[in-house]
């Protein structure tokens, strides 16, 4: 049997793992995350849940494949079947930022300061990055991997306090010696011009439009600041 190889993608938010954590993997589909982690020794154990019978059977399958221990399998929406006492880390990778946020809200327990969250958004990380900021949480660290062509963003958070400003929440926090940061940023300014031509278009968007204009703005000068940090001096 081959080893279990993670993508990039997990691969980087197994990194950020801490040592001997007992881990949440919400959302766990095919379970590789809990069950890499486990064949590494770099955690103690796990509750593997997912929403939906299908990818539950799937990470079922994986364990017994690898034949990983202290690995449970639960089927539940979010978090509502783990208990704050079981698990001190929480991962909620590969969903919609909407998402991530309906399962947040449903555990405010994890805003209480004993867990550390490692999200990975599949989209509206801003929405993530504000709700965060608002709901007694600090984004502790956050970095990009390219994955199969895709970047993606990981954020780890904890309880804490944290003020960000517009080109934080849409052009990320920290990454300003991050390689990647640059395609990102590029990457959001080409989907908020786009969106902003077509707002321009109507005039019942007016307030969108401005609302565009004042993101692309804080985008630009997320850009300009991620170069002027990797500005060559030589
Ligand atoms: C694309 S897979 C991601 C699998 C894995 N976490 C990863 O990042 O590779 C998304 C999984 O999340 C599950 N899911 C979606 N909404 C959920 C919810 N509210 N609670 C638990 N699981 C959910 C889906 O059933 C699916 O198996």
């Amino acid at each position: 049997m081959r080893a279990l190889e993670l993508p990039p993608r997990l691969r980087l938010i197994a990194g950020w793992v801490p040592e001997g954590a007992y881990l949440a993997d919400v959302g766990t589909d095919h379970g590789y995350l809990p069950t890499w982690l486990r064949l590494q020794g770099k955690i103690r154990g796990a509750v593997a849940s997912d929403l939906r019978p299908g990818p539950l059977e799937r990470a079922k399958v994986t364990g017994s494949l690898y034949g990983t221990d202290n690995i449970e399998y639960r089927l539940c929406n979010g978090l509502a079947g783990i208990r704050p006492s079981e698990v001190d880390t929480v991962t909620i990778a590969g969903m919609g930022g909407e998402t991530i946020l309906s399962i947040l809200k449903a555990a405010p327990w994890t805003a209480e300061g004993q867990h550390t969250l490692l999200l990975q958004p599949q989209s509206h990380e801003e929405m993530v990055r504000q709700y965060l900021a608002k709901n007694g949480f600090a984004i502790t660290r956050e970095a990009l991997v390219r994955d199969r062509g895709t970047l993606y963003t990981v954020m780890e958070a904890k309880a804490g306090k944290m003020e960000l400003s517009l080109s934080q929440v849409w052009g990320g926090i920290g990454l300003a010696h991050d390689p990647l940061a640059d395609r990102y940023i590029v990457e959001k300014i080409v989907r908020t011009q786009m969106a902003l031509a077509g707002a321009k278009r109507s005039t019942r968007l007016q307030a969108r439009t401005e609302e565009l204009r004042e993101i692309l703005t804080a985008l630009l000068r997320a850009r300009e600041e991620w170069r002027h940090a990797n500005r060559r001096t030589n």
